[in-house]
């Protein structure tokens, strides 16, 4: 019978693992879905090696399970089951990101539990978010190292990641921000301290993105996010007779001021 990730983490007695307690319900929601699938996980930031054991008994039917890890002391760690295995270096070097892709070009699930710094965990996702599955999700634990100072953080501070997560939330509307005709090339002038030219259409498939305590978690679509077509179900409308046609789309009015703002030409 599969076993729960809370669970698996208060029964776990092999390698350490240390997370915050609040995030083992929160995977226990989100990772059911992918408990018997053929996925492969990635979690940057290793530390002791115990987070990459439970993962693999957690998703028994994983592929691969990869942690990547700075420190050259995780080269001591050994794991018996050959799904698991290790990268080292820092997670912001191609040549790692490189030997990170070499095991299997997509991740379905990627977990950020890396330095924490506030410029790391957005460089990441930029890296990183490209190479989620579509229907994967994207984690970021321990957010709150974006409030705080030692980590480059701080309250509504705009390059934090905070802040950077908050702005993708628009990026899930984007078809409703009313800025006709927005070029696929268009860079934003978002929060790009720490990522290099933000361009919205690459991130037009973001579904959702769910925030918890310090984590946030982006799942990725199937193709471009769509409010879809309307649904109208019914056959009597007492109240309000002029119904929308069933299946027409959202007719998006042009929004000028937010043309400008984007400092878009006709
Ligand atoms: C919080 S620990 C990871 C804990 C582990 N995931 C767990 O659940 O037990 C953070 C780890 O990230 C590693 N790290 C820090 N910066 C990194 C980077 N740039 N690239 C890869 N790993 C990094 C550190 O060496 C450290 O071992």
């Amino acid at each position: 019978m599969s076993q729960t990730v809370s669970y698996l983490y208060a029964e776990h007695r092999e390698y350490v693992s240390d997370k915050w307690a609040s995030y083992l319900p929160v995977y226990d929601r989100w990772f059911a879905s992918y408990q018997d699938a053929p996925i492969h996980l990635l979690e940057v930031g290793v530390q002791n090696g115990g987070s990459l054991q439970i993962w693999a008994k957690y998703f028994v039917n994983a592929k691969r399970i990869i942690g990547c890890d700075i420190n050259p002391k995780c080269a001591q760690l050994e794991f018996d089951d050959p799904r698991v295995a290790l990268v080292l270096g820092d997670v912001k070097a191609a040549a790692v990101r490189e030997q990170v892709l070499a095991h299997t070009e997509v991740y379905d699930i990627i977990i950020d539990d890396g330095s924490h710094k506030n410029a790391d965990i957005i460089k990441t996702f930029k890296h990183f978010y490209a190479r989620l599955a579509p229907g994967g999700i994207y984690v970021v634990e321990d957010l709150h190292c974006s409030y705080w100072a030692k980590w480059h953080g701080g309250l509504w501070r705009s390059d934090s990641a905070m802040e950077f997560f908050k702005s993708l939330t628009d990026v899930v509307n984007l078809e409703s921000w009313g800025a006709k005709l927005l070029p696929a090339n268009w860079v934003a002038k978002l929060k790009t301290k720490h990522h290099s030219r933000f361009k919205p259409a690459d991130y037009a498939d973001i579904e959702s993105i769910c925030f918890y305590n310090s984590m946030c978690l982006i799942v990725k679509g199937h193709g471009p996010n769509s409010i879809g077509g309307r649904v109208v179900a019914g056959d009597v409308a007492l109240v309000h007779a002029a119904l929308p046609k069933p299946g027409s789309a959202m007719p998006v009015p042009f929004q000028k001021k937010t043309f400008k703002k984007l400092k878009l030409k006709n």
